[in-house]
């Protein structure tokens, strides 16, 4: 079944669209990787569908219908929660506390009572390993316990589409395995559907079941992880990338 679909989807902050017409299906319990040289419109298309950016022009339907244009706060009702790639955790309050803020702000915000709250935080730090730290301030929490926790949170408000924007970068190979069974988990146990912005190709290769490339704001390739990175399109994209990058 399919639970997004984006249709014409567009962002312009002025110049060039940095999002320029993405048609893209993806279907319930879906792992599907967004890849693609820095500046290809990854993360923008990723604030569009969260509503942290609305698009400019075009149709996102979660489960049929329209939530282009809707804020952030009224897509996560919905049940769309996105990650980013810098850590955003209420200073001075508890571990346990940030991920509440996400149980009460998902989309059963209103219907949840307090007990039950601090029951799904309990339940989502556990799911990312993070119990022992509960009632530590999340200040003392070093980078990749940060994005843990960020994923608790998201999980704590029980969506439906879990958008992670290069939640991955900066650790270490054992982080990353955590982190990727996480992901694995959460679509697994939790149902949840996951688009996911990557650089780390050795996690894209492991976790993603379909990948999407995207370059200069359009799709590129859409496909099985092997064959996508054969494409020449991608290889060629790639190594355009390369090149500026080295100047
Ligand atoms: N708020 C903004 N105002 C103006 N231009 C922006 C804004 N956000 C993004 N852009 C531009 O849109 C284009 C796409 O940026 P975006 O951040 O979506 O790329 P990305 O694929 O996520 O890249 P990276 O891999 O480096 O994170 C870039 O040209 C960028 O400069
Ligand atoms: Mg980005």
């Amino acid at each position: 079944m399919t639970l997004l679909e984006l249709a014409g989807v567009e962002k312009h902050f002025g110049g060039l669209p940095a999002v320029a017409g993405v048609d893209l299906k993806v279907n319930e319990g879906e792992i599907l990787a967004l890849v693609g040289p820095n500046g290809a419109g990854k993360s923008t298309l990723l604030k569009a569908i969260s509503g942290l950016q609305p698009p400019t022009l075009g149709s996102i339907k979660l489960l049929g219908k329209e939530i282009a244009g809707l804020s952030a706060h009224q897509t996560r009702r919905r049940g769309v929660a996105m990650v980013l790639q810098t850590p955003r955790t209420f200073h001075s309050m508890t571990v346990r506390e940030n991920v509440m803020i996400g149980a009460m702000f998902g989309s059963s915000a209103g219907t949840t009572s307090a007990p039950s709250i601090a029951d799904r935080a309990n339940e989502s730090l556990g799911f990312v390993g993070l119990t022992h730290l509960a009632d530590q301030s999340v200040d003392t929490l070093n980078l990749h316990q940060q994005r843990f926790l960020e994923l608790a949170r998201s999980l704590a408000g029980r969506p439906k589409l879990l958008l992670l924007d290069e939640v991955m970068a900066g650790l270490n190979d054992t982080e990353l395995r955590a982190s990727i069974d996480i992901v694995r988990l959460a679509r697994d146990q939790l149902g949840v559907t996951v688009i996911w912005v990557e650089h780390v190709m050795k996690a894209v290769m492991s976790l993603a079941e379909r990948v999407v490339v995207l370059d200069f704001g359009s799709l590129l390739a859409d496909g099985q992880p092997a064959d996508v990175m054969r494409n020449p399109k991608v290889v060629a994209a790639y190594l355009g990338a390369e090149i500026q990058t080295n100047g």
